[in-house]
């Protein structure tokens, strides 16, 4: 029988709009799709449950996160991407060799990810490929969806983590073939960036996107050393973009990470091609990369979502993105002279949830056809919110809730929670 949640509802159909509902209702079928959100119950049979006071809402999305570097979060923060890759990342990452170490790790990784909300990613794996596959298993098995790439890398990295570019290829053939057992998890094409990849390599994977039909992440001017090494290794380059374009890396729905950097022509050759800016606003401050102009890329039409990136971003609690967000928008706000205008709460937790949503081929809130993937939060833990209309009591929760408060996630494939 379908399935009534009944409780405190908020979504976010529309970007910097929540539609807060006292009491409302979520109808859900069978099969764990979303029939109808009401003001008052619909007419029909249904298993009802009663949520009480909770908050009905949205799960989160974390389009881009870095499942081997969970074993390091919150360390070596005092350093910039290019030295802190080399003196914390790639050590830590080489230890995934070994398929107990990263079980374990990925096991404690996709249990925080369902306890804090999070029930749909796109997570960068290690240059494992066993490992790897392991990773996409054990989210599948604790309820998480979405995309996992083995990452590639042949160049300037170190020689216990670094692939040979013909065994990179073949490795990431046998990872795709790999995730032909899982239902709700699929392969993305994963270079890791353009410094740590030989054009060999990155037209072989634009190739490989190609006849597979599989999409692409990477990541895109996060830091300045970084942009500018990138002009010395693609000298004939127009910009960062060029490096993935000319290999065929920079088509509909790659997702790049961060665009701190990303001039008016990366901007709108994104928007042309329709890739994807991935917001990660924890790590872009945690390593001190920069602020990334959000406004901009919404204005100019570039789809925009959100990811922590940890362990860059040293949180994989989305709300603490969310606000994160928020206060990296306010700080570009003050040094624009209020010309960009800062996020709202509304607008970013759409870009964590909603924005996302359709990239996965969904509708945004709670339409009609979505699968179900809700989280109910109680909030009687921070008092005092009896007298508050919803959407306050809401916006108070994005910035002061802990991953405690979530007491039930759906994951989209069914009406039972998953925490
Ligand atoms: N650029 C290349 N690799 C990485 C990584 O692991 N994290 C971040 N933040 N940036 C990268
Ligand atoms: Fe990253």
């Amino acid at each position: 029988m379908a399935t009534l949640f009944k409780g405190n509802i908020v979504h976010a159909p529309v970007f910097g709009e929540l539609v807060c509902i006292e009491h409302g209702y979520v109808a859900v079928s069978d099969e764990g799709r979303v029939t109808g959100v009401y003001a008052a119950r619909p007419e029909g049979e249904f298993d009802e449950v009663d949520l009480g006071d909770m908050i009905l809402t949205q799960a989160f999305c974390d389009m881009h996160l870095h499942a081997p570097q969970y074993t390091m979060l919150g360390r070596g923060m005092d350093l910039q991407l290019l030295e802190w890759l080399n003196r914390y990342v790639f050590p830590e990452e080489s230890r995934y060799a070994d398929i107990t170490y990263a079980e374990n790790s990925y096991r404690r990784l996709a249990d925080e990810m369902i306890s804090g909300g999070t029930t749909r990613a796109a997570v960068f794996s290690s240059l494992h490929t066993d490992s790897s596959l392991l990773l996409a298993r054990i989210l599948e098995e604790r309820g998480v969806s979405g995309f996992v790439g083995k990452v590639n890398m042949d160049r300037n990295c170190p020689d216990f983590l670094c692939e040979d570019t013909e065994a990179s290829l073949s490795e990431t053939r046998r990872f795709i073939d790999g995730c032909k057992d899982f239902g709700r998890i699929r392969p993305i094409i994963t270079p890791r960036f353009t410094p740590a990849c030989t054009d060999a390599l990155l037209f072989a994977l634009g190739e490989l996107a190609r006849e597979t039909g599989l999409t692409v992440q990477s990541h895109i001017s996060e830091n300045p050393d970084e942009v500018a090494w990138v002009k010395d290794l693609w000298p004939t380059g127009r910009g960062y973009w060029d490096s993935y374009l000319q290999a065929g890396l920079f088509e509909k729905g790659a997702l790049m990470g961060h665009c701190v950097y990303s001039d008016e022509e990366e901007r709108r050759v994104m928007a042309k091609k329709s890739v994807w800016a991935i917001h990660c606003p924890l790590s872009n401050i945690d390593i001190a990369s920069g602020i990334m102009p959000v406004r901009r890329f919404i204005d100019e039409g570039i789809n925009v979502a959100m990811g922590s990136d940890i362990c860059a971003g040293a949180s994989l609690f989305m709300p603490r993105v969310i606000v994160g967000a928020i206060r990296a928008s306010k700080l570009n706000w003050i040094h624009t002279f209020k010309q960009e205008a800062f996020l709202t709460c509304a607008e970013a937790f759409f870009l964590a949830t909603s924005a996302a949503a359709v990239y996965f081929g969904e509708g945004t809130g709670f339409a009609a056809g979505n699968e179900f993937h809700a989280i109910a939060i109680d909030d009687s833990r921070l008092g005092f919110s009896n007298e508050l209309p919803l959407v306050e009591r809401f916006e108070r929760i994005l910035y002061r809730m802990e991953p405690v408060d979530i007491k039930m996630v759906w994951n989209g494939s069914g009406t039972t929670s998953v925490k």
